[in-house]
C-alpha cells in the first residue's frame, strides 16, 4: 500500500454524507494530480446524497465526484458491487469515510479489509456504535460527564465503529460545553488527525498485527 515513487501515489476515494469538512483537509494535503509531492491523491467522491457540500468540494477540486444511494439497488451487495466498480475503475488504495452516513456493504468491507478507515467523533469503544453520529455523541459524551473525548481514526471491519484503532487525540470536555461548542473543538483535531493517518499509511507506516495496530515512526 505504501507509495513510494512520485507517480505511485496512494489513490484514494472519500465517501462522505454531508458538508466535508474532513474531505476538504485530505483534498488540501493531498490534491489531485502528480505535481504536489504528497504520498497520496485524493481521485474519488462518492457520496449518498445529490446535494452534498463534499460533491461541491470536489468539483472545485477538479476531482471526480460520484453519487451512488444505497436505496437505487434491491439488495446490499448490489450496492457494494457499484461502489467497487467505481473504485475498481479508479484504482483506489484506500477507502476513507469522512462522514459517511450510509453501511457499507459486506462486500466492500471485506475487499478494502485494512485499507478502509473511518473518522469518529470520539475516543472509541466509548459513544460509539449503530445510531451515534453527529450531535449525538457530543450530547452523549455531555450527559456522561466525561472529562475527554476527541476524534478516533480506525479501520473499518463488519462492525459500526470497532475496527482497530490507528490514532486518537484527546481535547478537553467543559462542564458549560454545549454539544456544538464540544463538535467544534473535536472537528478542529479530526482536520489535523485525517490527513496525518492517510499520510502515515501512504507511506507504509501503519501496521495491523493481531487486531492491534503499529505506527512505525521515523
Ligand atoms: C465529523 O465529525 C466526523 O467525525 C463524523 O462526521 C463528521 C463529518 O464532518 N464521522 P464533515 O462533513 O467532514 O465536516
Amino acid at each position: 500500500m505504501a507509495a513510494t515513487a512520485k507517480n505511485k501515489k496512494l489513490r484514494v476515494a472519500v465517501l462522505a454524507s454531508g458538508g466535508g469538512s474532513n474531505l476538504q483537509c485530505l483534498l488540501d494535503r493531498f490534491p489531485p494530480g502528480d505535481d504536489s509531492p504528497a504520498p497520496a491523491q485524493v481521485v474519488l467522491v462518492v457520496s449518498d446524497r445529490p446535494g452534498a457540500g463534499a460533491l461541491e468540494r470536489a468539483a472545485r477540486a477538479g476531482v471526480r465526484g460520484e453519487v451512488v444511494s444505497p436505496s437505487e439497488f434491491a439488495a446490499a451487495e448490489l450496492f457494494g458491487a457499484r461502489l467497487l466498480e467505481l473504485f475498481a475503475r479508479e484504482r483506489i488504495g484506500l477507502v476513507v469515510l469522512a462522514g459517511y452516513l450510509k453501511l457499507v456493504p459486506p462486500n466492500v468491507v471485506a475487499r478494502y479489509s485494512n485499507r478502509m478507515i473511518n473518522i469518529h467523533p470520539a475516543l472509541l469503544p466509548s459513544f460509539g456504535g449503530k445510531g451515534m453520529y453527529g450531535s449525538r455523541v457530543h450530547e452523549a459524551v455531555l450527559s456522561f460527564g466525561a472529562k475527554l473525548s476527541g476524534p478516533t481514526v480506525h479501520f473499518v471491519n463488519e462492525h459500526y465503529d470497532r475496527g482497530p484503532v490507528i490514532a486518537q487525540r484527546a481535547v478537553p470536555v467543559y462542564f458549560e460545553d454545549s454539544a456544538g461548542q464540544l463538535a467544534a473543538r473535536v472537528l478542529e483535531q479530526e482536520h489535523e488527525l485525517l490527513p496525518d493517518v492517510v499520510g502515515l499509511i501512504a507511506t507504509g507506516r501503519v501496521e495491523v498485527s493481531g487486531g492491534r495496530v503499529r505506527i512505525i515512526r521515523d
